[in-house]
């Protein structure tokens, strides 16, 4: 190694770097691709369940693998005893994610395959927490509302299973179409923080279920999945179409960062914010609510008008409508409550966390990078008495 390539130069945030290979998706400005498929003909054509199989297996499933792998998926919804007791208790004062986090973290003590990293068991486990989560989530929205849980239906795919459990498609009738979409559109990104988060885990040769648990943490964040929840708050906190314009000038100057705008790798166009945006639009002529949608519109316009206003590279973000953005008024729409949008999203995740984890584990090294010492040197120890 050459003194030049030893230089330790910090590269914050780690933009722009390449930290490691991957065959399981290819994120580009304008562009997302899973497993050489285009987001945009997953989105408009196929099942959940498919998109799951492709991103664990490498390609889409033949009927037959489909149907196998909906029956393993249908199989291992019910959550135990175990941890149905966890979940009650916390379902009193936790957050959704809390929750999530905490009974997927808890489902490892139980697994039949704990320990064990080989492609055959990550498989099963992978299988087993898609197939659970969408039954935590629920139970927890039930208990919530005080109502008692329904048990999956074994006749119902996994969107229609979940919009089933958690009362989603009492509201609308295409509940379960739209939220096999949106599981779609969540499904893989890349090297995101939490993903990025569950490789560095999995590659310390740590299990699925610490890895997954681990990528929960990261989601949580505003700046990453838990800008759905955010950007509720903040349409909430604007209140009112009229108020728009005032809350973007003083946010500007501010430097108050807008929730669903900027993205560390699309430049021009997230390419799932348009599929959410026509939910979103489809979903607000029903709504009885405050009008967010007309927020929304308006502030995209609102921010979009005073880009020359913002420094050169806040104005570069916000040119950038991300995922989060319609999702939250999606979910709203359908009638899920303003801080379970982020909940919403792992339930997707969870297929592209599972499928990074084992390609680490199916190649692994230890990531490692190191750090750039800004501290001081030379000190000398002095004993406490003299201190
Ligand atoms: C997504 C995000 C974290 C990417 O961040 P990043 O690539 O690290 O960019 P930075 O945070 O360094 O931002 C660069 C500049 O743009 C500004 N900026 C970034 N996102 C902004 C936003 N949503 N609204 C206003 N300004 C924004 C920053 O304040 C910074 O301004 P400065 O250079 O004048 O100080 C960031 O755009 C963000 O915080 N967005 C809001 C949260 C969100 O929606 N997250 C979900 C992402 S899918």
């Amino acid at each position: 190694m050459t003194d030049e390539s030893r230089a330790k130069v910090a590269t914050r945030g780690l933009e722009g770097v390449v930290a490691t290979t991957t065959a399981i998706c290819k994120v580009e400005d304008n562009s997302l691709v899973y497993r050489g498929y285009s987001i945009d003909e997953l989105a408009t054509k196929a099942e959940y369940e498919e998109v799951a199989y492709l991103l664990l297996n490498g390609d889409l499933p033949t009927k037959e693998q489909l149907r196998d792998f909906k029956a393993e998926l249908v199989k291992h919804r019910t959550l135990s005893p175990f941890l149905r007791k966890i979940l009650q208790e916390m379902s009193e004062s936790g957050t959704a994610m809390d929750v999530l986090r905490t009974v997927a973290s808890a489902s490892a003590v139980e697994d039949p395959a704990e320990g064990d990293n080989s492609p055959e068991a990550e498989y099963r486990k992978a299988i087993r927490l898609t197939a659970k989560l969408p039954t935590i989530l629920a139970t927890y929205m039930r208990r919530r509302r005080g109502e008692q849980p329904v048990p999956p239906d074994p006749s119902l795919d996994h969107a229609a299973n979940f919009a089933r459990m958690a009362g989603v498609d009492d509201g609308h009738p295409r509940a379960a179409d739209i939220l096999n979409t949106c599981f779609i559109l969540q499904a893989e990104h890349g090297l995101n923080a939490s993903t990025f988060t569950a490789r560095v885990v999995a590659g310390t040769n740590a299990d699925m279920h610490a890895a997954v648990t681990a990528a929960f943490g990261a989601l949580k964040g505003p700046l990453h999945g838990g800008a759905t929840d955010t950007t509720m708050k903040m349409l909430e906190e604007i209140g009112s179409p009229d108020h728009v314009e005032t809350f973007v000038d003083k946010a500007i100057q501010q430097k108050y960062k807008f929730s669903g705008f900027g993205h560390r790798v699309y430049l021009t166009e997230d390419p799932r914010a348009k599929h959410l945006r026509k939910f979103a639009m489809e979903l607000a002529k029903d709504w009885k609510g405050k009008p967010y949608f007309e927020i929304q519109e308006r502030l995209a316009k609102a921010i979009a008008e005073r880009r020359p206003k913002m420094s050169p590279s806040a104005a570069a973000k916000v040119n950038v409508v991300n995922v989060d953005y319609y999702a939250a008024t999606t979910y709203t729409f359908l009638g899920i409550p303003a801080d379970l949008g982020t909940s919403i999203f792992a339930l997707g995740r969870i297929a592209g966390w599972s499928a990074h984890i084992m390609e680490q584990h199916g190649d692994n090294r230890l990531i490692r990078p190191e750090s750039e010492y800004t501290g001081p040197l030379g000190k000398r120890y002095i004993p406490i008495a003299e201190r």
